[in-house]
């Protein structure tokens, strides 16, 4: 099992365990506490089995366990449901020494993030991400967020006290779910890991996750460590995120393929800009690993349009994340010429 402490720029930290089997443990899930008497385990559809699991653990341990299983994917980040679940917990005669685990994909880490942070101004959080997307990205880092209008627009930043990762758990995810959460992971190599990059050059979406989880979450770890509330380094973390949300927006295909078409993009603005040579060798491995390139149905004016309502984007361009090569980013600020330039090279004209 491999242990990887995040901290938050005061004293305290949070910690990230990874190991096979490790989403069922009681034992690893709560750490040694007195007065913790009842733990409120949220969870999801997907990952129901996995939740009663942990649960019979954590009974089996001498909690009192509630089970509460939230609606799937973007319909559990509205504030109706959390003020259903505050109701739950309020119910349950939930206090400040009792804990609450949400068991699910990022949709569910985001919201039971935000209800530990929130609920008697903060308890004991812990998250068990059972997606790749959840587990190297979402429930890393301490962002918490509900929709309310548009996507994530009410959050607050707050760890949970642990996160556990089973590599077992994600290795028998449906082939969609891992071809989307394989994007993220990828791009923490592709901003700071160039040997992830290389892990998945050798062996494409058989890369062991034992290898490339603990290396993806090192990455985010790292960089939420050094800039807790997003102030300038936590920004490499949006590679591919500026066009690659455009083209969500527009097309509305899964985040997972939209971040592969970004990367892409911003690869061919790198070449022009930064001089940086494996462009090509980006595009060929995230094709290898079962993730689009083009998005040959995006409207260039509706994307564009997208692009200029971002607030990554001022008077002179837009502001993006590129690489002079695997493993050294750079903030710049890309004009719009240069700009249709990787669109275009995305198949989006
Ligand atoms: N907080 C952050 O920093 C951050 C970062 C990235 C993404 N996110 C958020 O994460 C969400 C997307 O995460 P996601 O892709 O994990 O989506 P999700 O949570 O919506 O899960 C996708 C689907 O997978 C199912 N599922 C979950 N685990 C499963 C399992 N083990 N087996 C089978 N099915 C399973 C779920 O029931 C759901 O239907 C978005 O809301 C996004 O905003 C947050
Ligand atoms: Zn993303």
């Amino acid at each position: 099992m491999e242990r990887i402490w995040i901290t938050r720029g005061d004293d305290t930290a949070s910690e990230v365990l990874i190991g096979d089997g490790i989403s069922t443990s009681a034992e690893l899930a709560m750490a040694p506490r007195p007065g913790r008497v009842r733990v409120a385990v949220l969870t999801q559809p997907g990952p129901q089995r996995t939740a009663d699991a942990l649960a019979g653990g954590l009974r089996a341990a001498g909690y009192v366990v509630a089970q509460r299983t939230l609606p799937d994917r973007e319909d559990a980040k509205a504030l109706a449901v959390v003020e259903g679940v505050y109701l739950w917990l309020n119910s349950l005669g939930m206090t400040r020494q009792d804990s609450i685990v949400t068991v699910g994909g990022g949709a569910a880490t985001d919201v039971g993030g935000f209800i530990g942070a929130t609920y008697l101004r903060g308890i004991e959080s812990v998250l068990v991400p059972t997606t790749l997307l959840g587990a190297v990205d979402a429930a890393i880092g301490g962002k918490t967020a509900v929709n309310v209008g548009g996507k994530n627009l009410a959050g607050v930043f707050s760890h949970p006290a642990r996160v556990l990762v089973d590599t077992g758990l994600l290795a028998a995810l449906p082939a969609g779910l891992l071809i989307e959460g394989t994007a993220e992971a990828v791009k923490a190599g592709f901003i700071a890991d160039p040997e992830l990059v290389a892990l998945y050059q050798a062996d494409g979406l058989r890369a062991a996750l034992s290898e490339v989880v603990p290396r993806a979450v090192r990455v985010k770890a790292e960089v939420v460590s050094a800039d807790f509330t997003e102030q300038g380094r936590r920004a490499i973390l949006n590679y591919g995120h500026t066009i690659g949300l455009a083209i969500e927006y527009v097309t509305r295909i899964p985040h997972g393929h939209a971040v592969a078409i970004g990367m892409v993009a911003a690869g061919a603005v790198a070449e022009e800009l930064t001089g940086f040579t494996s462009a090509e060798a980006q595009r060929q491995l995230l094709a290898e690993l079962g993730l689009p390139v083009t998005a040959p149905k995006a409207d260039p004016a509706a994307v564009e349009a997208a692009l200029l309502l971002d607030k990554k984007r001022d008077s002179t361009g837009v502001r993006m994340v590129l690489l002079e090569a695997f493993g050294k980013p750079t903030l710049a600020t890309v004009d719009m010429t240069t700009v249709r330039a990787g669109l275009r090279a995305v198949g989006v004209r």
